[in-house]
């Protein structure tokens, strides 16, 4: 569908209020823009981790088999049995870290069946043959019974010709405590150290894994195993009040709370951090998980009925998702505000480790890619809304994981067979990777908001959205214009620096549901195009629908 036919639904004319910001600024603004962003050097946020781009891959419909691993005897390019355009492309966008195996299937699986010789590995129930959309596929399909074929050993190669560290979610429903450390003693113990390390090295890597990143359980409150948040801080305690270092410093990551759940925190840390107080100086991170899932306008909560489609939808179902979708920020406030309840210096960081829009099934590029969906231009959009809320608080979010990589809810990718092909999330990504590493810096957008009609109440979202950093003399600003009509003739200020020069890279679609299949590319990579200057102002109209980038280099 064309915007033009898109745009004869029931959209309300955008009567919002004309920022006029830098007119009160005292600066003159150019005549035709009607919005502006304030970009604030001298009000530093703190330093945007790389790890907020992190990705998440589990053993679910295909991810692993078919979006990952191919097998060292395929003709598909491969490096020892891993798609090798997979790697090359998370090279491209610099990314930093990948979560693995679960997800739910975390807690139902033994680390120990994906080691060893491959033509030896146990066959496993995966936990998804559950899900309603493996009833059609075959009895044998790894899908529903594990093959174990890629294990330890091919996850930390995946994330080692990717550039990212590994990051393992460990089981604590379904193993003893001692698993856990065993599974730190298999990747870490030093070379001939460990009867585990010499059955790392008979397999290859006589070197140890050194993975410092180790998520004690997932989603412990529902399918990492139904526990009250007393109960898991009690297995908590079990599993890591003492784990084996071998001088890493491991970085552990609890199982914290779904969406808006503060009570989950609130009880954990309770439990963990008062009265007789476990103080585990290797905790780093509390787990979120978010997905913007009900598109329903309100008339349901129902986890299948309240779902949306991946490519029908029209500009209410639009809105309505980035709507859900900068909930995000209010969730980190939330979480941190109850963490410094407990954790007054904020060691602990927030580990956004799974969110992204989930749809109902349907658009799935093959039958055996359970959670599959399309991806959009809208979900580019979200997926830039989500990115720059972790950049605005880079001091609450120490890490984020999208999910998922490929073939499921928010891909940056597709793949069956020999077919490869990216996304428009992935071009997000790809923006937005100057962010990693970089200062964060308070911006401070105006722009007339955008007004629509939800089912006979009146809504609105912002007009313009984004986040800034800065690193040496380069100025990154990342905008995203949501509206689905109205171009944004904007006005980029830059206060406590000079302005020497400016540049934009925007991707953008006319129509909203453009998106990549095998056959197809909808969505080609952005366009760049520099940008003119005037002092300290740079003047660039982002379209609509529209995510971009703004490079500013400062004399
Ligand atoms: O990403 C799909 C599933 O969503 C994960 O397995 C689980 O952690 C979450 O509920």
């Amino acid at each position: 569908m064309q915007r033009r036919e898109f745009l004869k639904s029931s959209l309300l004319a955008g009567s919002a209020t004309l920022l006029t910001r830098s007119r009160a600024l005292g600066q003159s603004p150019s005549s035709s823009a009607d919005a502006h962003i304030e970009i604030l050097l001298d009000e530093p946020l703190g330093a945007i981790s790389p790890n907020l781009y992190g990705h998440f891959t589990e053993h679910l419909g295909g991810v692993i088999y078919d979006g990952i691993w191919v097998g060292e005897d395929s003709k598909i390019p491969n490096t020892g049995g891993i798609r090798k355009s997979i790697t090359d492309r998370l090279r491209q966008i610099k990314a930093p870290v990948i979560r693995w195996p679960g997800g739910c299937f975390a807690d139902s699986y033994d680390w120990k069946d994906g080691i060893g010789p491959r033509a030896k590995r146990p066959r496993r129930t995966n936990f998804w043959e559950v899900d309603p959309e493996a009833k059609r596929l075959a009895a044998n399909a790894p899908q529903i019974y594990e093959p174990n074929t890629f294990g330890t050993d091919e996850f930390v190669h995946f994330c080692r010709l990717s550039g990212a560290e590994p990051y393992i979610a460990a089981n604590l429903r379904s193993l003893p405590a001692i698993d856990f450390d065993r599974w730190i003693e298999y990747c870490n113990s030093p070379a001939g150290s460990t009867t585990l390390a010499d059955t790392r090295a008979a397999s290859g890597f006589r070197d140890p894994f050194n993975v410092r990143y180790w998520g004690v359980g997932n989603e412990s409150w529902g399918c990492g195993g139904n526990f009250t948040p007393q109960d898991y801080a009690t297995e908590f305690k079990r599993f890591t009040t003492w784990t084996p270092g071998y001088g890493v410093d491991l970085q552990l990551i609890a199982s914290g709370s779904s969406d808006f759940d503060l009570d989950w925190a609130r009880a954990f840390f309770e439990k963990l951090l008062t009265g007789r107080p476990f103080v585990n100086p290797n905790l780093f991170g509390w787990s979120v998980h978010y997905y913007t899932w009900n598109l329903s306008r309100g008339k349901t909560r129902d986890w299948v009925a309240g779902k949306g489609d991946a490519l029908s939808f029209d500009p209410v179902d639009w809105y309505e998702l980035f709507s859900q979708g900068v909930e995000m920020e209010r969730i980190v406030h939330d979480q941190w505000s109850v963490l410094g309840e407990y954790d007054r210096e904020h060691r602990i960081k927030l580990v956004v480790d799974e969110y992204g829009p989930w749809y109902r099934p349907g658009t799935a590029l093959d039958p055996t890619h359970l959670l599959g969906q399309q991806i959009t231009m809208r979900d580019a959009v979200h997926t830039a809304l989500t990115l720059d809320i972790f950049n605005r608080n880079p001091e609450k979010v120490g890490m984020a994981a999208c999910a998922q990589l490929v073939n499921c809810l928010n891909a940056l990718f597709m793949s069956h067979e020999d077919k490869f092909i990216v996304t428009p999330n992935f071009h997000v990504f790809d923006l937005y990777s100057a962010h990693q590493g970089a200062e964060g810096i308070r911006a401070e957008f105006s722009a007339p908001r955008i007004h629509y009609d939800r089912d006979g109440k009146p809504a609105a979202f912002a007009g313009l959205n984004g986040a800034a950093s800065r690193k040496n003399n380069t100025v990154t600003v990342t905008v995203v214009n949501p509206s689905v009509d109205a171009a944004r003739e904007t006005e980029l200020l830059v206060r406590g620096g000079n302005v020497a020069s400016a540049s934009a890279s925007i991707l953008s679609n006319a129509d909203l549901h453009a998106h990549n299949t095998f056959e197809h590319e909808g969505v080609s990579a952005p366009q760049s195009k520099d940008l003119t200057t005037r002092g300290n102002t740079v003047a660039c109209t982002f379209p609509p629908a529209s995510v971009s980038r703004v490079t500013i280099t400062l004399s």
